[in-house]
């Protein structure tokens, strides 16, 4: 029963963050993120250059996710994908609001089109907000964790260079690198 139960919040969360999560034995590890984060020059189009792998998004190629400011002082969250089958795009749209005032990048998000309401951590751990973010989340459930990375780039092929300095973040920080998986922005449609 336990189980079942574990596997739909898994399910649940993944829905919401549109991604699946590396579940591991252990509570979240300790990351640190930026301070002083600076909303306005975060928000604007990102691409999906590479994250632990997906189940919702498999399937899914050009992946972009946009942050704009809604009137309300929140995120507008506006995911977006090619289905590679198909060449349909889909997208899902989210809130996102900072937990504190503390000026740490850390950010919650929600995605109203989902039956199940999860705040969603959004870690910010280093960005340098012209080309490259490292985000991170991490969900605790009982004895376990569900873990995601992300690495978004501003461009659509970001030079070798930038990469590199995003697996330096994620070095110095001890998040593996050995689950991440390419998304693929070659041939997307024009925007
Ligand atoms: C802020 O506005 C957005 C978009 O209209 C809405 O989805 C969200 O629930 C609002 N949040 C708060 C805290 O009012
Ligand atoms: C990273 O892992 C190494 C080896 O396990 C450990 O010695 C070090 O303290 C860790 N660093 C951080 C920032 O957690």
């Amino acid at each position: 029963m336990t189980s079942i139960i574990f596997s739909f919040v898994l399910a649940v969360i993944n829905i919401n963050y549109a991604s699946a999560q590396i579940p591991s034995l252990g509570k979240c590890p300790p990351v640190e993120v930026v301070q002083h984060f600076n909303v306005e020059k975060y928000l604007g189009k990102w691409y999906e250059q590479e994250k632990y792998p997906t189940i919702f998004e498999i399937g899914g190629k050009c992946v972009t996710a946009e942050y704009s400011a809604n009137p309300n002082g929140t995120v507008k969250v506006f995911n977006k994908q090619i289905n590679i089958l198909t060449g349909n795009p889909s997208s899902i749209i989210g809130n996102a609001r900072l937990d504190s005032d503390s000026g740490e990048a850390k950010l919650l998000v929600r995605f109203p089109s989902v039956p199940f309401q999860l705040d969603a951590p959004y870690w910010v751990l280093d960005t340098d907000y012209r080309k490259y973010s490292v985000v991170w989340s991490c969900f605790e459930l009982g004895p376990f964790s569900a873990r995601v990375v992300w690495i978004l780039t501003r461009d659509r092929q970001p030079s070798r260079d930038i990469m590199e300095k995003a697996y330096g973040v994620l070095k110095r920080q001890n998040v593996s690198k050995a689950f991440l998986m390419k998304n693929d922005q070659k041939d997307c449609p024009a925007e």
